[in-house]
């Protein structure tokens, strides 16, 4: 058996991608339900972080024990690849012992060496280009409040980040329309945006991305790793907040979704991403099931 990894959402076809929220929504069902569901019994995931994370470790560490299986968490603080191993030689040694390697890192390029050298699956869990398992969660988020997606007009408001890359991904394989809008400074990688076609508009007015937008979503202004830009930032990104102004603009039933952690006050207002049209709670929630579903696909027959 090919062993399939999951770097981006292009790694899933799109009937694949449906399939897997379709299952999130069953299984998110089950786990209700108090029923027992363990396909993966004495697996482990390996998972490995070298950046912050609240949200991506508890989800799939609960996600693995829910199934049945189990997961460990690595940080390079006491790991040999904090001192130096080469990733090639991590990548053989971990993905050998463990059944799916997770992994939180900077360089995209460095996920991507790691699994040309896995033998077990490999899951982005963030990089400074993509976010896919977010994705996961926000698609099955609308899917919950809305039904199907396609054809739908999402708006991205803020940078042209990790989170807006895989939006653009998600446009292309779930068949909606994205608009973005950034600062002049701070647009998507040209190449992933070329890659989408007439499925995305790049824009650097706000109020025109969120006209009539059926989902209205943003991010921080300075990513990990971006900290010491944060003041800049704030400078760069005052006319990109979502608000009640921008809300005004979206069509009157809009969602609004933010993977979190938010700062209130700068990219989001309070009074939005704690009012009614917010799903954001829903979202971080369907990390696990979303997830869940994903490791069943990855790991199972
Ligand atoms: N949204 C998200 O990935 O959150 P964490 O950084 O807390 O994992
Ligand atoms: N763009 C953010 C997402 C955090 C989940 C970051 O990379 O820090």
């Amino acid at each position: 058996m090919n062993v399939r990894h999951f770097l981006t959402l292009m790694d899933l076809s799109q009937e694949e991608l449906r399939q897997l929220i379709e299952r999130a929504i069953e299984l998110k069902q089950w786990q209700k339900q108090g029923r027992i569901f363990e396909p993966l019994k004495h697996k482990v995931l390996a998972m490995v972080f070298e950046k912050s994370s609240t949200r991506t470790r508890v989800s799939f560490e609960t996600g693995m024990v829910q199934l049945g299986g189990h997961a460990m968490f690595l940080s390079p603080r006491d790991t040999q690849f904090g001192r130096g191993e080469p990733i090639e030689d991590s990548a053989r040694v971990l993905s050998r012992i463990t059944d799916a390697v997770m992994i939180r890192t900077f360089e995209h390029e460095k996920l991507e060496r790691f699994a040309e050298y896995a033998v077990s699956p490999v899951i982005n869990a963030l990089t400074d280009q993509y976010h896919p398992c977010q994705l996961l969660a926000d698609i099955q988020t609308w899917f919950e409040h809305r039904g199907d997606i396609r054809g739908a007009t999402v708006c991205f408001i803020g940078d042209g980040n990790n989170m807006c890359h895989s939006y653009i991904n998600a446009a292309r394989q779930f068949d909606f329309h994205l608009r973005i809008a950034t600062p002049a400074g701070y647009k998507p990688d040209k190449n992933i945006v070329a890659a989408a076609g007439n499925r995305v508009t790049l824009l650097e007015d706000p109020l025109t991305a969120a006209q009539g937008a059926d989902l209205v979503v943003t991010d921080v202004w300075a990513s990990m790793g971006q900290e010491q830009e944060q003041s800049a930032r704030e400078k760069e990104f005052a006319g990109f907040q979502v608000n009640r102004e921008l809300m005004a603009n979206a069509n009157p039933e809009a969602l609004f979704m933010h993977c979190l952690p938010a700062h209130r006050g700068e990219e989001v207002t309070a009074e939005i991403i704690d009012g009614p049209q917010s799903v954001v709670w829903d979202e971080a929630e369907n990390r696990l099931h979303a997830q869940k579903a994903l490791l069943e696909f990855l790991l199972t027959d």
